[in-house]
């Protein structure tokens, strides 16, 4: 691996990998496709080194010809991430998700590029919350919402891909990431930046609702390693093993939050919940630890949401600007 190019690498995990790369293999070159949508902000790759960037979009069949001619690996981010968003304007996510993917995958095939497509647990859909299942690579495919529906459909076109044309291809599908450079209004960011802001964390729902954590920065590390040892037309589950309901990610941080809160009184607020919302995902990583391996170094969920916290209270400037938007949007949807 010489030059990788890297889509969606101004986003949260991007950039995250993008950092991870240049700090690790730093004779790597990197091209970053983004958009810069709303969810995408150049200054995510503000100080590192080796990366040319391209302000495109993947649905861009030139572009991506161009880019895909000068590289050997292409990782794929570049997705709207939103399920609130999904609900909404389902459009965006199929053009981007599914027809991004499609024109990626074309140019990948005639150069013969390696390529890794990033995708998700929801794919499986969600478990019940009193099951103690996990998802496997196995596990079959049971999308519930507009975003996991396009980001299935994806994963099923790279596995096509690798049949019909022989691309030479792997997918990793991971549960929430949670670290610095996440947008606002995902659920740890937005809870952690309304209460800097003195508004209430809002619940969705009756906060029960379980999720698998992962910190950003193993889900790097894993993506790395499945680029060095991965075996082609293969999946890899990326967890670390940390299911926890929302209501008790809210409790811990009502506990790290005071000291960067001044006066100011943390609230808690119960919203309406997520049409059709999923309850609970849990996956299994496995695979990835046994045939690559690969081990989370983030286990301790409340050390890496105590420096979470920290990041979005010393980076004000990265967020301020746009988070009354953020909070009208979801006044809109009453949440
Ligand atoms: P993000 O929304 O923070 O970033 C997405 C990036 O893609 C942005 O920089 C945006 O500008 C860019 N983008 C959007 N449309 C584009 C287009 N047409 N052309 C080029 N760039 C475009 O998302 P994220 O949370 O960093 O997620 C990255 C990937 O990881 C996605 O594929 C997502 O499905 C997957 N994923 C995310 C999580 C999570 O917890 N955040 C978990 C598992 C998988
Ligand atoms: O599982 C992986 C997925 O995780 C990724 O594929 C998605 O791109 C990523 O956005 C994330 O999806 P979720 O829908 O799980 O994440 P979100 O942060 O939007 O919500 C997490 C949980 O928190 C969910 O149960 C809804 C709830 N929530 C969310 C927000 C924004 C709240 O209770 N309050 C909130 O303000």
């Amino acid at each position: 691996m010489h030059t990788l190019l890297v889509t969606g690498g101004a986003g949260f995990i991007g950039s995250n990998f993008v950092r991870y790369v240049s700090a690790h293999a730093p004779h790597i070159r990197m091209i970053v496709l983004d958009a810069l949508t709303y969810a995408g902000n150049i200054a995510n790759l503000d100080g590192v080194k080796n990366v040319e960037f391209v302000h495109g979009s993947i649905t861009d069949e030139k572009l991506v010809d161009s880019l895909m001619s000068r590289v050997d690996t292409v990782v794929h981010f570049a997705a709207e991430s939103h399920n609130d968003r999904a609900i909404t304007q389902p459009r965006i996510f199929f053009e981007t998700n599914v027809m991004g993917t499609l024109i990626l995958l074309q140019a990948a095939v005639k150069y013969d590029v390696r390529f890794h497509h990033i995708s998700t647990d929801e794919v499986f859909g969600d478990t019940a919350l009193d099951s103690t299942e996990k998802f496997t690579e196995s596990s079959s495919y049971k999308p519930s919402s507009p975003y996991a529906a396009s980001k299935a459909a994806s994963d099923h076109m790279v596995r096509a891909w690798v049949r019909t044309y022989g691309l030479r291809a792997t997918i990793s599908n991971c549960s929430n990431n949670y670290g610095p450079f996440q947008h606002i209004e995902k659920f740890i960011p937005r809870a952690i930046t309304n209460a800097l802001c003195g508004l209430p964390i809002k619940l969705y729902g009756d906060g029960l609702a379980v999720r698998d954590w992962i910190h950003v920065e193993d889900q790097c590390s894993a993506i790395w390693e499945i680029l060095q040892n991965g075996h082609i037309g293969q999946t890899y589950l990326v967890g670390a093993n940390c299911t926890i309901n929302n209501a008790h990610v809210v409790n811990m941080l009502e506990e790290i939050l005071p000291q960067y809160c001044g006066e100011q009184k943390i609230t808690v607020e119960h919203v309406r919940d997520r049409l059709g919302a999923d309850r609970r995902y849990a996956l299994d990583p496995h695979k990835i630890v046994e045939e690559l391996g690969w081990k989370a170094k983030h286990t301790d969920f409340r050390k890496g949401l105590s420096q979470t916290v920290e990041w979005y209270a010393n980076h004000q400037d990265w967020w301020e600007a746009y988070k009354p938007d953020v909070e009208r949007s979801y006044a809109n949807l009453g949440q």
